[in-house]
């Protein structure tokens, strides 16, 4: 059922229901959440139930302030400090070591916790319903709310596509961000980039003064995190990235008879080609994101078996987007 989440009543309803232990489709600034209450372990096991998602990939809590993070990590580096004061609330999710105890079964029983306070109106409204519940529910642990390795959703209807019309969704419109937070991992002495996302390199360099180590740079394996597996975020297609010149030049080989594909462009094209789909990539980096897994799902419902996609530029704002397409590519 999708309630409208700009409604008083359906605020109460939602927080209600994590408290009483249900799942909530929570629209956040990035994606979609499938949510429940983070102390709540058989809650949260509904949710790795539902999304289909190994009990080992630990999930992010959601907190309506930085205030609630001592219900759940055990301390704060000043650089991680530094990164909330400038990020939160927004799309940063901070990984903290964890408070014995808090949170057990969506951090798998890792010592560290993920946390993130998102910025969106609905999902802030929900959670400060819950802290003033009796008991509060001091946070939310929410994936995105997609069957595990599938594309996010970015509205309250792809949610209800998914999983169907007993789940409780507050529709909060279409997500501005478009792709899921930034993660950056506070429990190794220095910053270091889990998943890249709005929030960027630079973004967090200009913040706590320390560009941020990527899990490549680190000699000890980093935590599991399902959102940094290659192949994550699949279409049912098949998805190529190619560079314009390599895209062009496919084109030109196949000619009129080219087999039914579909293209993600940012370049103007030419092609004889009768069965081909052209979708342009939005131009900015930003507006790319927040369109990118809706613009996804719509090649895909194309039903062609290929999408080729051109690679975005190698700059720091086109991480993010960038890590999704990869992943998606590396799927199939
Ligand atoms: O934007 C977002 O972060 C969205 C919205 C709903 O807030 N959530 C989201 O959750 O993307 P999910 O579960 O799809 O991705 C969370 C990522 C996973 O890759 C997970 O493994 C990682 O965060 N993660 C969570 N806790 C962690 C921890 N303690 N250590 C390392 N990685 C962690
Ligand atoms: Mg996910």
């Amino acid at each position: 059922m999708i309630l409208d989440g700009q409604q008083a009543s359906s605020i109460q309803a939602a927080a209600q229901a994590l408290a009483q232990g249900r799942l909530l489709g929570l629209p956040t600034e990035t994606v979609y959440g499938l949510a429940a209450d983070s102390d709540n372990d058989a809650a949260v096991a509904q949710i790795f139930a539902a999304k289909g998602r190994p009990a080992n990939h630990p999930l992010i809590v959601h907190v309506a302030n930085a205030q609630a993070i001592t219900r759940y990590a055990q301390e704060v580096p000043l650089f991680a400090q530094q990164l909330i004061d400038a990020f939160w609330p927004g799309p940063l999710t901070v990984i903290l070591p964890r408070l014995p105890g808090a949170a057990n079964a969506s951090t798998g029983g890792q010592d560290s916790v993920g946390l993130r306070c998102p910025s969106h109106p609905v999902a802030q409204a929900v959670l400060k319903a819950c802290q003033q519940l009796t008991p509060p529910v001091w946070g939310v642990s929410a994936p995105s709310a997609n069957p595990f390795g599938r594309v996010s959703p970015t509205t309250a209807q792809h949610v209800a596509a998914e999983f169907g019309d007993d789940l409780l969704v507050l529709d909060g419109g279409a997500c501005a961000v478009g792709i899921e937070s930034t993660i950056v991992d506070c429990t190794r002495g220095v910053p270091v980039l889990l998943r890249p996302g709005a929030i960027t390199r630079d973004d967090i360099e200009r913040a706590c003064g320390q560009r941020p180590l990527s899990k490549e740079e680190l000699s000890t394996q980093a935590p599991r995190a399902s959102g940094t597996l290659l192949a994550h975020y699949a279409p049912n297609a098949k998805v190529r990235l190619m560079e314009t010149r390599q895209l062009q030049a496919a084109l030109d080989i196949l000619g009129p008879d080219a087999p039914a594909l579909a293209i993600y462009h940012r370049s103007p094209l030419r092609s004889t080609a009768r069965q081909l789909q052209l979708r342009a990539m939005p131009a900015s980096a930003a507006d790319a994101a927040r369109q990118l897994f809706g613009d996804l799902r719509a090649l895909d419902a194309l039903g062609v078996p290929l999408i080729w996609v051109e690679t975005p530029p190698d700059s720091a704002d086109w991480e993010g987007v960038r890590d999704r397409l990869q992943r998606a590519a590396a799927a199939g």
